[in-house]
């Protein structure tokens, strides 16, 4: 955790951004400038958890059921994604920005799948705030992932069964190596999870906001980040003060 404008910032920040399609009905928009104006927002958010000190962001981009949407608008989705990161790779370079994805990432067009390699080769270095996409992500299908490459070693004779404990079964997912999300932020004011980090969240403090993506910007953010430092963490115990 670091600390900044006199608050304690939470290490890692995941974000369920969601509203796009609301926004641009709303307008009497197609659902495709909705996604347009969601990847601004996305970019605005990014450069704040940057400027605060955030180690960590996850932005759930595409989830696997997010391709049963209609053809043009997964097209539409794919096409900006791969926009973005060739428009903003020297940005997050100079920022300091480190670019991650995670996800059944094979499942991506080729177009997008190489400027996300090009993105995360050119950012690999960068030591400030890591962006990780959560792209054609599902908790459950990271799960049974993860379960079936403990059953294949197992298989192979490389690992027995009384040997899985959690810190193993961590290291299998597609978030190894990053820490916990803190804090969870969902837009719109849906109250659910839709299949994220199933896993990860176990005690992740949860922040609904109303705001539709595409509005959310920089003051909501830090609002969610007070609310966040006002909060109690107590992952099950009593505290002495508490
Ligand atoms: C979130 O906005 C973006 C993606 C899921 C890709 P939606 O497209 O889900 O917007 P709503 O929920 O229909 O308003
Ligand atoms: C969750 O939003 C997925 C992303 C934001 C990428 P959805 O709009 O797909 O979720 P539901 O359908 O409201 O649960
Ligand atoms: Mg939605």
């Amino acid at each position: 955790m670091s600390s900044c404008n006199g608050f304690e910032v939470p290490r890692h920040v995941a974000i369920i951004m969601d509203g796009n399609g609301r926004w641009a009905k709303a307008r009497r928009l197609p659902r495709s400038e909705g996604h347009r104006r969601g990847f601004e927002a996305a970019r605005r958010v990014v450069e704040a958890a940057s400027e605060l000190g955030i180690g960590y962001l996850t932005l759930y981009a595409f989830s696997v059921e997010n391709w049963a949407r209609p053809s043009w608008e997964v097209r539409a989705l794919m096409e900006m994604l791969e926009e973005f990161l060739r428009s903003h790779r020297s940005e997050l370079v100079e920022k300091n920005i480190r670019l991650e994805a995670i996800g059944r990432l094979t499942d991506l067009p080729p177009a997008v799948r190489r400027e996300l390699e090009e993105t995360r080769e050119a950012t690999s270095k960068s030591t400030g705030l890591t962006v990780v996409l959560a792209l054609s992500y599902g908790g459950r299908v990271e799960i049974v992932e993860a379960a079936r490459s403990l059953a294949v070693e197992i298989e192979a004779g490389m690992l027995r069964a009384e040997e899985i404990d959690e810190t193993l079964f961590r290291q299998k997912l597609y978030t190894a190596g990053y820490p916990d999300p803190d804090l969870l932020i969902r837009t719109s004011g849906e109250k659910r999870i839709s299949n994220f980090l199933l896993w990860q969240i176990a005690y992740t403090e949860l922040y609904v906001s109303p705001t539709l993506w595409p509005d959310f910007g920089p003051e909501e953010f830090l609002a969610a980040l007070q609310d966040y430092a006002q909060r109690q963490r107590r992952f099950g115990r009593v505290l002495q003060n508490g």
